[in-house]
């Protein structure tokens, strides 16, 4: 057993209503129901989860260990029998397993059996997701199934305390949450979710994690809904107004939980004793104290409202959190939360602040609410700014091409938000004149000048002289990785780069390694590993310190492996509850996710290992993921689905970066000039390696046809790793002939190659 594991896992647990049937007393009898008390789901499916931990404790063993309450032994075995006879459908192959597996409803006559010698009734539904393999809304996949519905059903006509359990990496349909007693979502908890379950269950653990997304009533209810996987293009006319940005604006009725929720067995008292800011930050001094019977921690959440004018702003904006530590009835923890204002700096791509393509605090009223969740955050604090404040000067970029109308605020008579739309302003540059401007100096191929990797890598010879002792043909293939199907590929690694070509490993240049990611490190030759709780999970507990810890567990296997990175975090924004990936993703919230993300990356890098955070952007859905434009302001671009990386890049944690399949307004991310180049590198300064993902497409200029082998746009671009070829020495790719019609420089090819040296040079070093 791993104690930081189940901690962990524990920690995650979200409990979303308790009419005092948790926890379970102890020596009570509980009857447990649903097969996925035996067949727990450990992690999502696809690339995500390949993690072969050593052991997976399902709920049912974690409630029978915990020696607190006895399991109903009669509903136990007709459980066990019905199972020998329909077991676990595991699909047969990549993105084929179910979402939902066949469910076994007992008589009637059994059930009501059960509920006379029983104490509790334990309900629990699983479902399953991943890569290739968005959810539906369907039965089965967002909704419940017949059987499920059938099962809550007879269960709550028989007993007077249940508790549904949800083991799922997505949030799906919670609305029978009004039949029982107490809902939990457990997510999809790693190896040791069986344990940890059972922790919160009786009492062990007080729950303290809290939504990292907003559960509606309605899937329709997600300003998303229209425009999600209906076509190649998905237009984000929601715009800033994700989860609880929208609904705490103008839908409020329409939230079934809000953003940051989470119950405990105890209660809290959240008392601001103090709050100061000198115009560029603001500090809040928080007592927290314990005034129930149960030891316990709260999350304390730190939201702001800034100006509506001029350019319209959601209700509530997460600035800051902090969780106390274990406190025992009666005990007081003062937290002092401090962040930077320019979290919360509005871009204005309209120029309507008088300051076009700068992120600014429009003049006007800031108010600072404080509190255990979005909707009950109370009004603590408030700063005017006399006048506007520019915080960051940009450079417009990876703004639309294509007419749309986004949602914006407009205020009704009676006080209230309404959702109105706007133009999206179009951009106002030629992208391909600004990639073709682009200068990248060049040393040109000087010949062997004795230089070997260590000599560079020592900084005893500068990486640039290494570089130039390479042919044009050798650097391209110093760009080009390998991956599962390659000979060069060793057990534990999805994937080579570096000394597998002949002119690099002359050299001397070490074979870079990585696997993914993100719960653990991936072996398909079924080689154990840990496996971590999933990301949705771990952006739950709200504790960075925790996630670090979590991380650096796995980031040492990396290294025992041999291995130099792990590639992972998933980051991308929870745009839609459906997104099959959403298990490895933290939130629908940018702050949270650059912070989980930072976490995550600390925790890894502390082993000496590299973090590949991804999928660099947007990232939003798997169906026809390769060819589907996420179509958005550049506002949303900035302030919503970028700056979970920003906020990560700028703590110097991540040292790598994938991009992802998709477009962003017409170009794909491992081409994307303005993603790379223009943000990434040149506002956010990133020095480190950008790879691709696994065999993306690349597009030189907006709307332009796509390919696997254009790989001269992604060098243009500013990327340095195409994963993955065939053979990197000898790929039909345009790098060669690019570099033959002038469109390719071979200064753009060094540029990449010098930063995939310094990568490898770095990771020899840790
Ligand atoms: C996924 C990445 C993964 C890579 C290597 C891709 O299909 O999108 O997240 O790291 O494969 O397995």
């Amino acid at each position: 057993m791993s104690e930081v594991m189940r901690r962990a896992a524990a920690e995650g647990c979200v409990l979303l209503k308790n009419d005092g049937v948790l926890p379970l007393a102890e020596g009570s009898v509980v009857a447990v129901f649903g097969r996925t008390a035996w067949d727990t789901i450990y992690s999502g499916t696809g690339s995500g989860g390949l993690v072969h931990p050593p052991y997976k404790t399902s709920i049912i063993t974690g409630l029978e260990r915990s020696g607190r309450v006895s399991i109903h032994s009669g509903m136990r075995s007709l459980y066990e029998t019905w199972l020998s006879s329909h077991p676990f459908d595991s699909g047969c192959g990549w993105a084929t397993e179910p979402w939902y597996q066949a469910e076994f409803v007992p008589d009637e006559r059994e059930v009501a059996a059960a509920a006379e010698k029983s104490d509790a009734a334990v309900i629990v539904i699983g479902r399953q997701a991943g890569e290739d393999r968005d959810n539906a809304p369907e039965r089965g996949s967002y909704y419940l199934t017949e059987d499920e519905d059938a099962l809550i059903s007879v269960v709550t006509r028989y007993f007077e305390h249940t508790a549904l359990i949800l083991n799922t990496g997505n949030i799906i349909d919670m609305t029978r949450g009004d039949d029982v007693g107490a809902l939990l979502c457990v997510w999809q908890g790693g190896q040791d979710c069986g344990d940890a379950v059972a922790d919160i269950l009786t009492g062990k653990v007080s729950p303290s994690g809290k939504l990292t997304d907003t559960v509606a009533r309605r899937i329709e209810d997600y300003p998303s809904d229209k425009n999600f996987g209906r076509g190649d293009a998905d237009i984000y006319e929601e715009d800033i107004y994700v989860g609880y940005r929208f609904f705490e604006t103008f839908a409020k009725g329409s939230v079934l939980y809000p953003f940051g929720f989470g119950l405990s067995y105890t209660r809290f008292d959240i008392c601001v004793t103090g709050a100061e800011s000198d115009g560029a930050c603001v500090s809040f001094t928080v007592n927290v104290k314990n005034t129930g019977n149960f030891a316990g921690r709260e999350v304390v959440e730190i939201y702001v409202k800034t100006p509506q004018e001029p350019l319209g702003a959601p209700a509530r904006a997460l600035l800051a959190f902090a969780k106390t530590k274990t406190l025992a009835p009666g005990e007081c923890e003062t937290l002092t939360i401090g962040t930077e204002l320019m979290h919360i700096a509005s871009y204005d791509e309209t120029g309507r602040t008088g300051n076009k393509s700068c992120f600014v605090l429009p003049a006007g009223e800031y108010k600072f609410y404080v509190g255990g969740d979005v909707r009950e955050a109370k009004e603590a604090y408030s700063l005017t700014l006399e006048s506007t404040v520019v915080t960051e000067r940009c450079t417009e970029a990876l703004s639309p091409r294509r007419e749309f109308s986004r949602i914006r605020p407009t205020l009704r008579e009676n006080g209230e938000y309404e959702a109105s739309y706007e133009p999206v302003p179009s951009a106002g540059y030629d992208y391909a004149e600004r990639v073709s401007a682009r200068r990248i100096p060049e040393a040109g191929y000087r010949g062997d000048m004795g230089i070997g990797f260590s000599d560079a890598a020592d900084g005893k010879a500068s990486i640039c002289d290494f570089t130039a002792q390479m042919t044009d043909g050798e650097l391209c293939a110093l760009l080009r990785g390998e991956g599962l199907g390659s000979p060069k590929v060793k057990m534990w690694t999805t994937a080579v780069f570096g000394g597998i070509t002949e002119g690099a490993s002359r050299l001397g240049v070490p074979i870079s390694t990585n696997s993914d990611g993100p719960s653990g490190v991936r072996s398909d030759a079924g080689d154990e590993a840990t496996l971590a709780p999933c990301g949705t999970l771990l952006a739950s507990t709200f504790d960075t310190e925790l996630v670090t810890e979590v991380m650096s567990v796995i980031g040492r296997e990396v290294t025992e492996h041999g291995l130099d990175a792990l590639l992972g975090p998933g980051m991308n924004i929870h745009r839609h509850p459906l997104c099959g990936r959403n298990f490895e993703y933290f939130s629908e919230d940018p702050y949270l996710t650059g912070k989980i993300a930072a976490a995550y990356c600390r925790g890894i890098s502390s082993a000496g290992a590299a973090a590949t955070p991804k999928h660099f952007a947007a990232n939003g859905r798997e169906r026809r993921r390769s060819y589907t434009d996420a179509v958005m302001s550049e506002r949303a671009a900035r302030e919503i689905y970028l700056r979970g990386f920003e906020i990560l890049i700028k703590t110097g944690y991540a040292r790598s970066i994938m991009t992802s399949y998709n477009l962003i307004n017409g170009v794909h991310s491992a081409s994307n000039y303005d993603l790379i180049t223009t943000i990434l590198r040149g506002e956010w300064g990133f020095d480190g390696l950008v790879m691709t993902d696994w065999s993306a497409y690349m597009n030189a200029d907006v709307g332009g046809e796509f390919s696997p082998r254009d790989l001269a746009s992604m060098v243009r671009a500013g990327g340095d790793v195409y994963m993955v070829v065939e053979s990197a020495e000898n790929n039909p790719d345009n790098l060669i002939p690019s570099l033959s019609d002038g469109s390719l420089t071979r200064g753009d090819i060094e540029a990449s190659a010098r930063r995939i040296i310094k990568f490898i040079a770095e990771s020899r070093k840790k």
